[in-house]
């Protein structure tokens, strides 16, 4: 009964110019490990559930550096999007999808590009997770001990329980930097790691709920869904659904939300910053990944060539360097939130 959708459609703006439109950061070996994020993600998820079992959600855009990376995976296992719509609606038809083929499906949700340590501790709370959610009708999502005022991700206010497992009582999604102090502050809150446990029928029933008119769009394709009619049943309504987030669209509303916390490593490599973080560094907390970097009087920096470059970094503190093929990206460290419009300007400009 076990099944995973791991989501993949998004472009890690913020990892330019490494991440773009055409080959997203997922699709990387961001820590130069020998294998992308997607692929880590989906080897660890094989430990549990039945590869057939294992859904990618993505855009059809990146139907073939799917199926490269992931040859193991047939045409049945993806969710081909054809429009961007945020998590939502690829979630609503993965739940469609999955119920069609077993209504008594469980599954586990969870994105295509974080860094997770201690795998064999993560596999446990999922396990705990699919066990909790065969007999209770519930949204469950992994929580983690929050250790900065993030504003990037959602926040968890859970009710004390003797179990491991708690009643959450509120979900605010990306909070303001006032709120998300006084959240860190209050000591009452975890984070959302984003990924999530529920059964079909509790995330459709909360669904029919929240987002009716997103419910009842995917519900028409019922008859549709793992068969030959299922791409263009997809292709003509999938645009057609609002743009909105799993947080922003269930979790934030939902009455039966729970939260499991969790302890093993975790990082979302949202950013250089996150990337530098889990690297390891030098005696001046200097990292690289690619080419051959001579570091000298500079601390602090975060290098990223191509292989075999030969780079040297002279009295440089705090910076990030990144070059891919004919594009050099030099942007200091506090300043990476930045990247997200850069990546805009460069549109315009090139
Ligand atoms: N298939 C598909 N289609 N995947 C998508 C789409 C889409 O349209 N949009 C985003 N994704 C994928 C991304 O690739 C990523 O793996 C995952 O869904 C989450 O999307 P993000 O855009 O990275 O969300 P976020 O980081 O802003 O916030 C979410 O994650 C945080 C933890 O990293 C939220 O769930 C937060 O509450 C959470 O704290
Ligand atoms: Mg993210």
């Amino acid at each position: 009964n076990y099944y995973a959708v791991i989501m993949a459609g998004g472009v890690g703006t913020r990892f330019w110019p490494l991440s773009t439109q055409q080959f997203p950061k997922q699709f990387h070996d961001m820590l130069g490990t020998g294998e992308s994020l997607i692929q880590k993600t989906f080897h660890r998820f094989e430990n549990l559930i039945p590869t057939e079992n294992i859904l990618i959600a993505t855009n059809k855009n990146y139907e073939n550096l799917v199926l490269e990376q992931l040859p193991k995976t047939t045409k049945k296992q993806l969710l081909l999007e054809p429009a961007m719509r945020n998590t939502a609606p690829c979630i609503l038809y993965s739940a469609f999808k999955i119920f069609n083929e077993n209504p008594d499906g469980i599954m586990v949700v969870a994105p295509s590009d974080h860094w997770i340590e201690n795998e064999q501790e993560f596999l446990n709370n999922i396990q705990t997770s699919f066990d909790f959610c065969a007999d209770t009708d519930a949204l469950l999502t992994l929580g983690i001990q929050p250790t900065n005022p993030n504003t990037g991700y959602g926040y968890i206010n859970f009710t004390e329980a003797e179990n491991s497992i708690k009643k959450v009582k509120n979900f605010t999604e990306k909070p303001n930097l006032e709120k998300a102090k006084q959240f860190l502050k209050s000591g009452d809150y975890l984070w959302n790691a984003g990924i999530f446990v529920w059964s079909v029928k509790s995330i459709l029933n909360q669904f029919e709920t929240h987002l009716p008119e997103m419910y009842l769009l995917f519900k028409n394709g019922i008859t549709c869904y793992n068969s030959e009619k299922e791409e263009t049943f997809i292709d003509e309504s999938y645009p057609n659904s609002e743009n909105i987030s799993i947080d922003f669209g269930i979790m934030e509303k939902a009455p039966n939300v729970f939260v499991l916390p969790v302890n093993f490593d975790w990082n979302d490599l949202g950013t250089w910053g996150s990337l530098y973080n889990k690297l390891d560094k030098d005696k001046n907390e200097n990292a690289f990944v690619g080419g051959d970097v001579i570091f000298r009087d500079s601390k602090n920096n975060i290098i990223r060539t191509q292989p075999g470059k030969r780079v040297v970094i002279q009295g440089l503190n705090d910076f990030i360097v990144v070059e891919k093929e004919n594009v050099l990206l030099i942007c200091p460290k506090d300043k990476e939130q930045e990247i997200k419009q850069i990546t805009e300007e460069v549109k315009l400009k090139f």
